[in-house]
């Protein structure tokens, strides 16, 4: 394989080593985007906490580029949100949550190397994170865990630590154990030097909270049961061995776990100087045939989210891609792997929310924005010089089902080219009987999906669809062999999707589940690499 010949491959090494990118995975409320708030606080990237809200709201106010977006007051743009912090660069990736779920909330996790795991110490691990937890560890992706709202009424943090390894398997090491209850959060026990470091709240939390490391004498004289109770519990977690481990970490067997509070700052350093000490930099990415592609190798990146009509003046249709080789350049032509065709990157953009900023050059772990990017799918890679396929993005199988139908028939034409166009666009799963109804059948992950893809289809190709919600509740991926099988079986169709991956669905989860009591050998899989045919 090439490398770059004009002395740029030393720095690609470098500045890929410099590059943390990760996601926060956690339920909404769990407290992502103050986290968010308060990492960008800390790494002096706004001058006072609240102006990422403050922006949000204002963005909301002003921005027309999706009149959905303000309809329902929410966000649908992914954020691709980058600042220096500690001379490394760090790439947070957000991936949607509330309402507007959807498989590229999935999508997002696979441009990350790291994630962070939130979990509101009140509540412990609830579905969101779960869902989005099983993504992480289908790519063993290392995992950090922050328990957050430690200055509220909680639970037990041990029991937490249970429920983590036994609800999910990950093995929790604490880094930092809290001092004091929840609701009465005194400071943390930093495990590695055995140090007490003190917190003091700041108005309103809005600057970084005054610590002070303190030593374990004095620790031990200010703060008196407090203290006592923690360094017992310390020492109890180190006859356990629940110990930071790197290998197993890096591996996305144990998880370096943090206790604070996002809202009073409390632990926020800790934890964003773990993302910079522990999480992995930027490394290379295998390609489909499960080789590595060097990081000096020439310029490559893969296709992770697309992003249609920003701007609806222009048209707009962004595709975010992960950079994994080289050094991007803004206005360099890349090659498109799936079509064999040239592509210019002249409008190459950093994008947050609705704000854009033009970008010029870019290196492994980060996420450029490319407008304009009509003919790229998810997926898909872009490269220079020496040709690269990457692995599919794998997503789960489909929650939601409904059957769609021109409301006009005489838009029949209009409605099959945005259905196939925003099927290409991975807006919405399309599912067709190969042999049967000829109508097909939308499947998503979350509702919104359904949202986007009537809107989009009455604003962009002027077919308003009537769409019914279809009786099934749960889909897994099968091979044709089983699907043979399921066929002879009621209450349950065998669809395919175009890139001809077949999914049962089911209507009902106990069916699923008697199925796979009873016949163990069937493929029924419950993650499906889009692209891999059975
Ligand atoms: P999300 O992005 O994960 O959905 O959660 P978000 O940060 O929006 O936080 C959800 C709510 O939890 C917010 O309260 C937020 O202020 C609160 N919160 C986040 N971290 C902490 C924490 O460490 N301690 C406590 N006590 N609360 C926390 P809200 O009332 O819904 O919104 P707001 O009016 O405060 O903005």
């Amino acid at each position: 394989m090439g490398f770059i010949e004009d002395g740029r491959q030393g720095d690609v090494v470098t500045e890929a080593a410099r590059r943390r990118t990760f996601a926060i995975i956690s339920h909404p409320d769990a407290g992502k985007t103050t986290l968010t708030e308060k990492f960008l606080l800390y790494a002096g990237a706004v001058a006072e906490a609240g102006a990422v809200k403050a922006r949000a709201g204002h963005r909301r106010a002003k921005s027309d580029w999706m009149a959905l977006e303000q309809q329902r007051g929410i966000s649908i743009t992914s954020t691709a949100l980058q600042f220096t912090y500690r001379d490394r660069v760090v790439n947070l990736l957000d991936t949607p949550g509330h309402r507007d779920f959807s498989e590229d909330t999935y999508r997002v996790l696979a441009a990350a190397d790291a994630a962070i795991m939130v979990l509101d110490v009140a509540k412990g691990i609830e579905s969101q994170t779960l869902k989005l937890f099983e993504v992480c560890r289908a790519r063993s992706m290392p995992i950090l865990t922050f328990l957050n709202k430690y200055d509220r009424p909680g639970r037990d943090p041990l029991e937490l630590l249970d429920e983590i390894e036994e609800q999910i398997g990950l093995r929790p090491t604490p880094v930092t154990w809290p001092v004091g209850i929840p609701g009465d959060f005194r400071g943390v026990v930093d495990r590695r030097d055995g140090s007490f470091v003190r917190y003091s709240r700041t108005a309103r939390g809005a600057s970084e909270a005054i610590e002070e490391r303190v030593d374990p004498v004095s620790a031990s004289a200010a703060e008196g049961e407090a203290w006592h109770k923690a360094i017992e519990t310390v020492s109890l977690l180190e006859e356990v061995g629940s110990s930071l481990d790197m290998t197993s970490f890096l591996a996305g067997e144990s998880s370096p776990l943090f206790v604070g509070s996002a809202l009073t700052n409390f632990g926020v350093r800790h934890l964003l100087d773990a993302v910079v000490d522990l999480a992995p930099s930027a490394l290379p990415r295998e390609d489909l045939a499960g080789v590595s592609r060097p990081l000096a190798a020439p310029f490559s990146g893969f296709v992770f989210k697309i992003q249609a009509n920003m701007n609806p003046s222009h048209r707009d249709h962004v595709a975010f891609v992960r950079v994994c080789s080289g050094q991007f350049t803004r206005g360099m032509t890349v090659m498109h792997g799936q079509s064999g065709k040239p592509f210019s990157t002249k409008y190459a953009s950093s994008l947050f929310g609705a704000e854009r900023d033009t970008i010029d050059v870019a290196y492994p772990g980060d996420v450029v924005g490319l407008v304009n990017a009509s003919g790229l799918n998810i997926g898909d890679a872009l490269y220079e010089a020496e040709p690269v396929t990457f692995p599919p993005i794998a997503t789960f199988a489909p929650e939601l089902f409904a059957s769609a139908r021109p409301r006009d028939t005489g838009r029949h034409k209009q409605f099959y080219r945005g259905l196939v166009q925003l099927e290409r666009e991975g807006v919405i799963q399309v599912l067709r009987d190969p042999e049967g109804d000829p109508m097909p059948l939308l499947a998503a992950v979350g509702a919104m999906q359904f949202e986007v893809f009537a809107y989009r289809l009455a604003n962009e190709f002027g077919a308003e669809a009537e769409l019914t919600a279809a009786p099934y509740k749960v889909a897994r991926c099968t091979d044709k062999i089983t699907a043979e099988k399921l066929r002879k079986v009621s209450g349950i169709r065998v669809l395919a999707r175009v890139d001809g991956t077949l999914l049962a669905l089911f209507d009902s989860p106990f069916r699923l589940q008697r199925l796979e009591s009873d016949h163990p050998d069937w493929r029924l899989d419950h993650i499906v690499s889009a692209g891999v045919v059975p």
